[in-house]
């Protein structure tokens, strides 16, 4: 494989190798766990199921459960799964049987029925890196849901200061204490970024502050553009029926941290149009 797409292929995983550190990292995002559980409530008739694609350790998966419904998780990472097994063993046992923890590829997945309700949480689909991969995804999830179902995501909005960055750089640096191996770590990123593929390639650098040789991790993006979004969207037969710029319900303009969308099929069999809008709550 060309060192390129190697470092694509790795990037895809190795950020989620250490599920501790990934919870750790991500510990105070809490708005779109929020948003996605409110969601699921405004569903009519309430999601009683939920599709979640790339579910990682559960951050969102355990709080649907909690809330009554089931979810079937799907991801590829083994290290993600057990912490979500992990804590799935810690649940009472109504809602830890409510979670169906599943390992796939959303390239080429093969699940069961069809749902009210699919999510993919946290930039999931910036790792599906090309037309082809995003595709097949797109097409599984319309496949999946019911003839009034909606599919949610978020994934960044590009910020072309960001991309442009000098790659030799070192950005983001802060210290923490590793959550398992209670060392103080020196943490800083940088990255590439290919205008053509539209794929960043981070490298995410974990220092001991007591010296010794640095980590490096890398996490792989394709980046979406806007408009290239709807299209991809589109072409999957789904469209958009809300876009956002973050989980306030903010719009998507210059500076949003998100794009937020959910998407329904864009036909019925008959050629109808289906859902129009989503009850507010
Ligand atoms: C940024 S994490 C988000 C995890 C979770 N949704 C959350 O909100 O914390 C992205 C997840 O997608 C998973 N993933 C990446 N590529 C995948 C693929 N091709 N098939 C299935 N899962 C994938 C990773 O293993 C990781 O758990």
């Amino acid at each position: 494989m060309p060192d390129h797409l190697l470092a694509v292929d790795l990037g895809a995983r190795e950020h989620y190798a250490d599920a501790a550190l990934y919870d750790f990292e991500y510990r105070r995002r809490r708005a779109d766990v929020r948003w996605y559980r409110d969601l699921a409530a405004r569903v009519p008739g309430g999601a009683a199921s939920v599709l979640e694609l790339g579910c990682g350790s559960g951050r969102v998966t355990v709080p649907l459960a909690r809330d009554g419904r089931r979810v079937v998780a799907v991801d590829q990472s083994e290290a993600m799964l057990a912490a979500l097994e992990a804590r799935r063993a810690r649940l009472p046992a109504a809602v830890r049987d409510r979670i169906e923890p599943m390992r796939g590829d959303l390239r080429q997945l093969d699940v069961r029925g069809r749902f009210p309700l699919v999510i993919a949480a946290f930039n999931v689909l910036e790792h599906l890196y090309t037309r082809v991969e995003l595709d097949a995804c797109l097409q599984l999830v319309r496949r999946h849901l019911t003839p009034d179902g909606l599919f949610a995501f978020d994934v960044q909005l590009p910020d072309p200061g960001w991309l442009a960055r000098d790659p030799t750089r070192r950005w983001a640096r802060t210290r923490f204490t590793h959550p398992t191996t209670g060392e103080k770590i020196w943490y800083s990123t940088s990255h590439d970024y290919d205008p053509v593929s539209q794929i960043a390639v981070i490298r995410l650098y974990y220092e001991p502050e007591r010296g010794g040789p640095e980590h490096v991790v890398l996490l792989s993006q394709r980046k979406y553009f806007p408009a290239e979004l709807e299209a991809l969207i589109a072409h999957a037969g789904l469209r958009v029926v809300e876009r956002h710029g973050d989980f306030q319900g903010g719009p998507l303009g210059p500076g949003a941290e998100s794009q937020v969308l959910i998407c329904a099929a864009a036909r019925s069999s008959t050629g109808r149009s289906r859902r129009k809008s989503i009850p507010r709550r």
